[in-house]
């Protein structure tokens, strides 16, 4: 089952909670929320009091992707924000499994995610302590981006670890996600996608999300 993740990035920040009721009742099973820093990524969003002022909102699985320099700082702040799952980047950490292991000891699932010029490999270490693989497919920091379509080989390769692992683990893809590429990023592999720009600049989310599902 595919799973829509509607990126926050892309949203009317003027009217944040507006915003998400309408994507959950648009059929939406998570909210992608984009952190960050302006260190590890030239742009800069939101922090933990904006997840906690929404999480009182809406009970909807908050996918929170951190795309921050020394995310080992935050884990704590987020997870008590109200995350669900928390994302770090494999290119934002030396050492990868002692920060799997504090967002889980917080209750929260963990992700890992690599750019898109980063090999899978990277993760093969941790993949068997995960609940995520995040794969990018445009260079983080801003919404509306084009799919960088030569991920899509890394899209299978991540898939085809997952399953070695006979785990449950979500395949996540973030960028540039649309109708027309929906439906070869998950022939690849893909459970989830993100989707920012064409959700929130479609005029009618139900369709837009639907369309995803259904591609
Ligand atoms: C980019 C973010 C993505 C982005 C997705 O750094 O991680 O989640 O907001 O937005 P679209 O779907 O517009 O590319
Ligand atoms: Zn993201």
């Amino acid at each position: 089952m595919i799973l829509i993740a509607p990126s926050i990035l892309s949203a009317d920040f003027s009217k944040l909670g507006d915003e998400l009721k309408a994507i959950e009742k648009a059929g939406a099973e998570w909210l992608h929320i984009d952190v960050m820093d302006g260190h590890f990524v030239p742009n800069i969003t939101i922090g933990p009091i904006v997840v906690s002022k929404i999480r009182k909102i809406s009970d909807i699985f908050f996918d929170v992707h951190l795309m921050i320099e020394h995310p080992e700082k935050y884990i704590e702040q987020f997870a008590k924000a109200g995350a669900n799952l928390i994302t770090v980047h494999a290119e934002a950490c030396n050492e990868l499994e002692p920060l799997i292991k504090k967002i889980k000891e917080y209750g929260c699932k963990a992700g890992v995610s690599v750019n898109p010029e980063t090999p899978i490999d990277e993760i093969k270490d941790v993949i068997g302590m995960v609940d995520l693989v995040l794969v990018m497919s445009v260079h983080p920091g801003f919404g509306g981006q084009g799919f960088i379509k030569e991920v899509l080989p890394k899209i299978k390769q991540a898939r085809d670890m997952i399953n070695k692992t006979k785990k449950k683990i979500y395949l996540e893809v973030d960028g540039g996600i649309n109708k027309e590429n929906a439906k070869t990023v998950k022939q690849n592999g893909a459970d989830v996608l993100v989707a920012g720009n064409f959700v929130f600049t479609s005029g009618n989310y139900k369709e837009a999300i639907q369309s995803l599902k259904d591609a």
